[in-house]
């Protein structure tokens, strides 16, 4: 049985596995597998990540370059622009992006691309895993027809599954081998093979009935997020109309042991996922008839913090007789999170938009990032690229407003209150200490 097959290669590390798409999500887990003491090869559509795998070099912050210059001179991975080499996989793993339409609806060609990719190498003997984050179906009604098509047939032939990612970029604590991974597949024999894959470099895999039943759990895991940063937000916004210290209430509440888990207010969520995977959900809710409200609100909540910012930035700038027409607002951080480079939907993105198309003078610092680009952001300011300015105490005093977007570890936040006359904190990054001992006026979410 091709099951047994499978599972036998898997055990003796003979299995050869296949990554599509190396990104933020696919490096890491080919870079577990060849730890791990498998042959992994990355498949990618950009040659130059696949030139810059070769060699040695990681373009990934939670992957280390001596951990992939390590597995590649050890000839445990390498990577490809050439999908023929997918026929020599036993284990396909695709991990390549699921952003959204200008309509806000799933946008799976990147799956369906890689999946044709697939279905024209498919043999006997390979078990297929879908880890991008999509509705709850795809694996089923899109994937399983398409490599029915070759006339090979589901647990005689293949396997297939899904496989949430629930990578966290940036956190020291979990990476993939502590993360526990949930695993569905089409079949009970592709379930049971999949996760016996898993297994071998995660320490808790945990099975599920079906393969639908797995992508709802990476969308309710992601909704259940945004649901509740929406209601931390709002929290805040309530809290700054009532004068009271948001942050203080949620520590409070936090100190009960059961029946709370804090959620903290920002200036807007971003990344690949809080902002995209409930419309996934809500999309595939539409289809039958059925009305998301909770991630309708959340995502209308959370849309309007960039211009609560804003607010806070005009509120404090007023006090000091400054109109914002013209003032200098310096932002410290722009990435979606803290200490990553990734600024994919950043709320920075929205409140610069703000802020120009108000007449305000934008400069940024982020360590991380060095130049930010507005061609997929709202751009009715229009939409000049920016660099990231150098940190000096020039600059800082120079800014009439000093807002914290990103709360970076490596800023030294005492520096900054000593030299900004205002600063708008987002994060709450300036902890008690500092704040008590700030010359800057702060004005917190
Ligand atoms: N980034 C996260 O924190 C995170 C966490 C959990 C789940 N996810 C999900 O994982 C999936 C991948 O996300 P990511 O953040 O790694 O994306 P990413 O953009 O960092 O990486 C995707 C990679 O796939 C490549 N690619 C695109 N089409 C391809 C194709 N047809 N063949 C080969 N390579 C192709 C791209 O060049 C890119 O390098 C998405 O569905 C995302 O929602 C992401």
């Amino acid at each position: 049985m091709v099951k047994d097959e499978i599972i036998a290669l898997i055990t003796e590390k003979r299995a050869r596995i296949g990554v599509i798409g190396l990104g933020y999500v696919g490096l890491p887990l080919l870079a577990e597998f060849a730890r791990g003491g498998f042959t992994g090869i990355g498949f990618e559509v950009d040659a130059h990540k696949a030139e810059q795998i070769n060699a040695g070099t990681s373009y990934i912050g939670d992957v280390g370059s001596a951990v992939i210059k390590a597995c590649v001179d050890a000839k445990r991975m390498s990577a490809t622009t050439n999908f023929d080499h997918l026929g020599e996989c036993d284990a396909i793993i695709i991990c390549v992006p699921t952003p959204l339409r200008k309509t806000k609806e799933p946008d799976v060609s990147y799956i369906l691309a890689a999946a044709e990719e697939i279905k024209q190498r498919l043999r006997r003997g390979q078990l297929i895993i879908l880890e991008s984050t999509t509705y709850p179906g795809t694996t089923d009604e899109v994937l399983l027809p398409m490599f029915a098509e070759t006339g090979l047939k589901l647990d005689e032939d293949f396997l297939l599954a899904f496989s949430p990612e629930r990578v966290d970029p940036g956190n020291p604590q979990f990476q993939t081998h502590n993360i526990p991974k949930v695993v569905g597949g089409v079949t009970d024999d592709s379930t049971n093979v999949a996760a016996h894959l898993y297994s071998q470099i995660v320490d808790n895999v945990h099975a599920v009935s079906s393969a639908r039943v797995a992508e709802a759990t990476k969308l309710l895991e992601n909704t259940f997020r945004a649901v509740n940063i929406g209601m931390a937000n709002e929290m805040a916004r309530l809290c700054y109309a009532l004068n009271i210290d948001t942050w203080e209430v949620i520590h409070a509440a936090a100190t009960k042991p059961f029946g709370f888990m804090p959620f903290y207010p920002g200036p807007g969520i971003g990344g690949h996922c809080i902002p995209l995977d409930p419309h996934y959900l809500s999309w595939k809710a539409r289809q039958h008839g059925f009305d998301s409200r909770f991630i309708g609100l959340a995502e209308e909540v959370n849309s309007r913090m960039p211009d609560h910012v804003v607010q806070l930035i005009s509120d404090g700038l007023n006090d000091e007789e400054k109109a914002m027409k013209g003032s200098h607002v310096l932002l410290l951080g722009v990435a979606y999170k803290q200490d990553i480079n990734d600024v994919r939907e950043s709320p920075a993105l929205s409140i610069i938009d703000r802020l120009r198309s108000k007449g305000a003078q934008v400069s940024y610092h982020d360590p991380f990032v060095a130049e930010l680009n507005f061609d997929d952001a709202p751009t009715e300011a229009g939409g000049a690229p920016l660099r990231s300015t150098e940190l000096t105490d020039a600059e800082i005093r120079a800014a009439d407003c000093v807002v914290i977007v990103t709360n970076h570890s490596q800023i030294d936040y005492q520096r900054i209150t000593d030299l900004a006359p205002l600063v708008v904190d987002t994060r709450n990054a300036l902890n008690g200490d500092v704040r008590r001992a700030s010359r800057a006026r702060i004005i917190r979410l």
